[in-house]
């Protein structure tokens, strides 16, 4: 089993340490661990955010644990040499195109939601995210129009064939859960988002156990912090998926709880070839202080041991783990309380 670990940025070294701990404990036999550079760790040492050796790196590897990339001091450079192209790079080079992106309320958590208690208590969801297209991928600029102004733009778009196989993504995973679907879309504005809509209601139709139903993503906002246990699976477009997971996450506690699974089509000899990381980024505010919670990192590690791995025992071990670990008081800052990344990582180990 050929593990590559991206630390990247930030927190990313600092949380992907104590997940690697995690997978070193835990039974895989013949785990091989490569380190690779992401990110501005990469632009500092190599002159680019994703080396060719990285990707190659990716490519030889069963799965990548992926920290976080993103750096202040970068945010000027061109677009081509930023951090986040890593990342959005990778997905692309992969053949990456559905995230999963599961939220739900651990329990003695229930009182840490930005929602109240007795309504975030309700939340099992799970964001299926498209993640290959729409406006991340499409052209865009910045021109100087004839006028003297300049204009921004990026290119909106969605083929009929990137909708359907993540519709097939999101429809599995509903079948698979409590068989409801909300797709999430724009169709009262924006064509793409009128086709998306059209080919969800095509696939529908080869899964009758599943019931659909659709949802402007303003109300899908609005609902999912009013009544978040009406959702099962939400299927969404990049941006909107993007959004709506960060939200999602300080309805259950904190954005350092939610892990995330990036998958494509490719199987190697033990699972589904995959890249895992936590939905938050390099947290540049709290970096080097120790503070991060690591827990999204650790639960990504269960996503990677249960889908590239195939391990599932393994990775229903390492959730009770964290859930235990929570359940005995473990707190991190971002949950109001004091134990550091690297006690949260003991604390876990010692229930593994
Ligand atoms: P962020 O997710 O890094 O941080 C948002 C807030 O959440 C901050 O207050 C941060 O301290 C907190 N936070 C994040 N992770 C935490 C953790 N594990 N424990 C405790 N608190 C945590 O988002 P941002 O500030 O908008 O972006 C910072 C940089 O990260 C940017 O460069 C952005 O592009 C990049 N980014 C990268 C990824 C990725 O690598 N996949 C994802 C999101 C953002
Ligand atoms: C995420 C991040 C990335 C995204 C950025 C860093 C490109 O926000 O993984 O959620 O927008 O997909
Ligand atoms: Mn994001």
């Amino acid at each position: 089993m050929k593990l590559a670990i991206f630390p990247g940025d930030g927190v990313g070294p600092e949380v992907t340490a104590q997940a690697r701990r995690v997978l070193e404990r835990i039974d895989l036999p013949g785990l091989t661990i490569f380190e690779g550079d992401v990110g501005a760790a990469a632009f500092r040492r190599q002159g680019h955010p994703l080396p060719a050796e990285t990707i190659a790196m990716a490519q030889a590897a069963d799965a990548v644990l992926f920290g976080a990339v993103g750096d202040p001091e970068c945010d000027r450079l061109e677009r081509s040499l930023r951090p986040e192209q890593a990342i959005l790079g990778l997905r692309q080079e992969l053949g990456l195109f559905a995230n999963l992106r599961p939220a739900s309320v651990f329990a003695g958590l229930e009182d840490l939601s930005a929602l109240r208690p007795e309504i975030a208590r309700s939340i099992d969801l799970l964001i299926v995210r498209e993640l290959g297209g729409d406006v991340y991928f499409g052209a865009k600029g910045i021109d100087k129009r004839a006028d003297g102004e300049r204009e921004g733009w990026d290119r909106m778009a969605y083929s009929e064939h990137e909708v359907r196989r993540i519709a097939h993504v999101a429809f599995r995973a509903a079948s698979g859960r409590n068989r409801r679907l909300t797709s999430v879309d724009k169709a009262n504005v924006l064509e793409t988002s009128q086709l998306w809509r059209e080919v969800m209601i095509e696939v529908a139709g080869e899964y009758p156990d599943v019931a659909l139903d659709h949802l402007y993503v303003d109300n899908a906002a609005m609902q999912l912090v009013r009544a978040p246990g009406q959702f099962d699976v939400i299927v969404t477009g990049n941006l909107f998926g993007d959004i709506l997971s960060d939200q999602a996450s300080a309805c259950v506690g904190s954005i350092g709880l939610l892990p995330s699974a990036a998958l494509g089509e490719r199987q190697t000899a033990h699972g589904t070839f995959g890249l895992y990381e936590p939905i938050h980024g390099s947290a540049p505010d709290i970096a080097g202080t120790g503070k991060a919670n690591p827990l999204a990192a650790i639960l990504s590690a269960a996503m990677l041991v249960r889908h590239s791995f195939s391990r599932e025992s393994e990775a229903a071990r390492i959730e009770r783990a964290v859930a235990g670990t929570l359940a005995a008081g473990l707190r991190g800052a971002d949950l109001g309380g004091h134990d550091g990344t690297q006690a949260v990582g003991d604390a876990v180990l010692a229930r593994l």
